[in-house]
């Protein structure tokens, strides 16, 4: 069985960071995101996997490589404009070479795997099994309609969704869904959608087995969605300490500290993450925060948050919850009188002042 991750598409909900950077990238727990579906598909036996890259291609692949970090072979094919999810897997057909797949988007994170679905699929052989969660905005999803248990009816992003019942970012295809994609025409957003291609096995009497998964997903394609997946990854972590913390600083909780990290006069409360070579000093680090590598956060209060690699952050009156604070930020309090805002802020960004 074969892996195909998707990793283009342009990420328009996380503007600004994805005006610089691909969506697949942006940390949790200062991982890729992209890297929790290369696990999956690694931890699930899998190791042929095909990753579909758009305009972003240079920057995964220089993140990503050849695969042989995990031990596995990845292949980049490039899709020329995202022209939907059933589009990638039709052109894609060449690579997967009559096998079986795995298709997972980029941006989902599971928080049991896929090991046993994969099992699942390979056991009962369905032409296609796809994974199934009830969510409470049904209407931004593909939703699924079941009778007796069988997959009747796909939409995507009905406006009056039938069920609650939201296509979850990972599907399983054998050599019939080439048909489907081939048959299928684009959407109203002149895309071909892969919940139409599911739909056409469906009514052509192919057998497209549902799962309902019960742990976790995210998919990770908004802010709140971003701080969600990285709380839930924070509570799974155990405390390690490899910086420098002096004697007047409080670690509490579960706390990664990476190489190279000092921390000075602060409290960090777990959990939380610190990269590399970043300084915290007369600060205080609440739960849920992951700070990325060479930050400083100095004479500040932060919690609930993501601080991506080489910004600082300086003398912040009042605490930072609940942010996502992009490469190379600077954040500061003025020196100046009067008492005044300086900023300097790219293109749909969000400041939130009190
Ligand atoms: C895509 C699929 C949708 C699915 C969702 C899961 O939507 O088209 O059916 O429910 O992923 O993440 P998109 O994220 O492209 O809007």
């Amino acid at each position: 069985m074969k892996g195909l991750i998707l990793s283009g598409g342009k990420g328009t909900r996380l503007r600004p960071l994805t005006y610089t950077h691909a969506k697949q990238l942006v940390p949790v727990a200062n991982k890729p995101v992209l890297f929790y579906g290369i696990e999956a598909l690694k931890e699930a036996g899998i190791s042929e996997i095909g990753i579909i890259v758009g305009d972003t291609k240079e920057e995964i692949k220089q993140a990503t490589g050849d695969g042989s970090h995990w031990d596995l072979n990845i292949t980049y094919i490039e899709q020329a404009a995202p022209l939907g999810l059933a589009h990638a897997v039709k052109i894609s057909e060449e690579f997967l070479r009559g096998e079986p797949f795995v298709m997972y988007l980029g941006d989902n994170i599971l928080k049991s795997g896929i090991t046993s679905l994969v099992e699942e699929f390979q056991q009962k052989k369905p032409n296609s099994l796809i994974l199934l969660t009830e969510v409470a905005n049904p209407h931004m999803f593909g939703v699924a309609e079941l009778e007796d248990g069988r997959v009747v009816r796909l939409v995507e992003k009905p406006k009056k969704p039938a069920s609650n019942l939201a296509l979850v970012g990972v599907y399983m295809f054998d050599t019939h869904i080439f048909e489907a994609v081939k048959a299928i025409k684009p959407s109203w957003r002149n895309e071909l959608e892969i919940t139409d291609a599911i739909q056409y096995l469906v009514e052509h009497g192919y057998e497209v087995q549902p799962h309902l998964v019960t742990g976790w997903w995210k998919d990770t394609g908004k802010i709140e969605d971003i701080l969600d997946a990285n709380r839930l990854i924070l509570e799974t972590i155990s405390g390690s300490n490899l910086g420098n913390v002096d004697d007047t600083s409080r670690i509490n909780g579960q706390v990664v500290i990476e190489q190279g990290v000092v921390v000075k006069n602060s409290i960090i409360r777990g959990p939380a993450i610190i990269g590399e070579k970043s300084e915290i000093a007369d600060s205080y680090i609440g739960p849920f925060t992951s700070i990325q590598n060479n930050c400083k956060i100095i004479h500040t209060e932060i919690e609930n948050s993501i601080v991506l690699e080489k910004s600082e952050i300086v003398e912040v009156g009042g605490r930072i919850d609940e942010s996502l604070i992009g490469r190379e930020v600077k954040i500061f309090k003025c020196p100046s009188k009067p008492s005044v805002y300086r900023f300097m802020v790219g293109d749909k960004s969000e400041i939130g002042i009190k």
